[in-house]
């Protein structure tokens, strides 16, 4: 696949990320909740491990993966991060991950950013399901899952290891290509 440039709702735009995203990428993977609830990158990230963060991230022709920057249109702030990976194109299924930067959270961000790219793999890649999984002690990223129509289908005991080395139960939500929009 070729990355795409998406257009969300609120001003948000979607973007491939950039080898210029290195050190505000840098910041985010130093913040304490992405270093916590975001699959556990490197203990101490420096501007290597950022810079290779961001090329995984750029270079889509392995087709498991569409990963887009989250950016506000008309400027160059980095706002976050979402990913769509796991694309199973026997299942038609893929998992989707997020984080946004501390400055810019609590206005609908993430949400936002998470419906428009699982329409995008529903109506461009022809997925029949995108789930996520967040751990149960982390609740902004549940209400992120139900505002972008990812219904609770259960909870997973004891199942990732998150960023503090303990392993914790998590939420699985999932949304379907045919669920109503809402
Ligand atoms: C989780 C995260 C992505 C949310 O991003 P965001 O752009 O602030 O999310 P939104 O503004 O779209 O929605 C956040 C919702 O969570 C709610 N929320 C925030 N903190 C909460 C808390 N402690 N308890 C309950 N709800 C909470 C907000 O009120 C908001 O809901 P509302 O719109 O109904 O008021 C962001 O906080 C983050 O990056 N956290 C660290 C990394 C992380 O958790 N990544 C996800 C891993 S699964």
């Amino acid at each position: 696949m070729e990355p795409v440039t998406l257009t969300a709702d609120d001003g948000l735009v979607l973007r491939p990320w950039r080898a210029e995203d290195v050190p505000a990428v840098l910041d985010a993977l130093r913040d304490p909740a992405v270093a916590r609830w975001n699959p556990p990158y490197s203990p101490s990230p420096d501007l290597a491990v950022a810079a290779d963060w961001v090329a995984r991230r750029a270079d889509w022709s392995g087709d498991e993966h569409a990963s887009l920057a989250i950016r506000a249109a008309g400027t160059d702030e980095l706002l976050g991060s979402v990913s769509l990976f796991r694309i199973d194109r026997v299942h038609d299924n893929a998992e989707m991950g997020y984080w946004v930067a501390a400055g810019a959270r609590g206005r609908g961000v993430a949400a936002t950013a998470v419906r428009a790219l699982t329409d995008w793999s529903f109506t461009t890649l022809g997925l029949a399901r995108v789930q996520l999984f967040h751990a149960v002690e982390n609740p902004a990223s549940c209400r992120v899952a139900e505002k972008a129509g990812y219904r609770l289908e259960g909870t997973a005991r004891r199942s990732y290891r998150y960023g503090d080395g303990v392993l914790h139960d998590e939420h699985l939500h999932g949304r379907l290509a045919t669920d109503p929009a809402d």
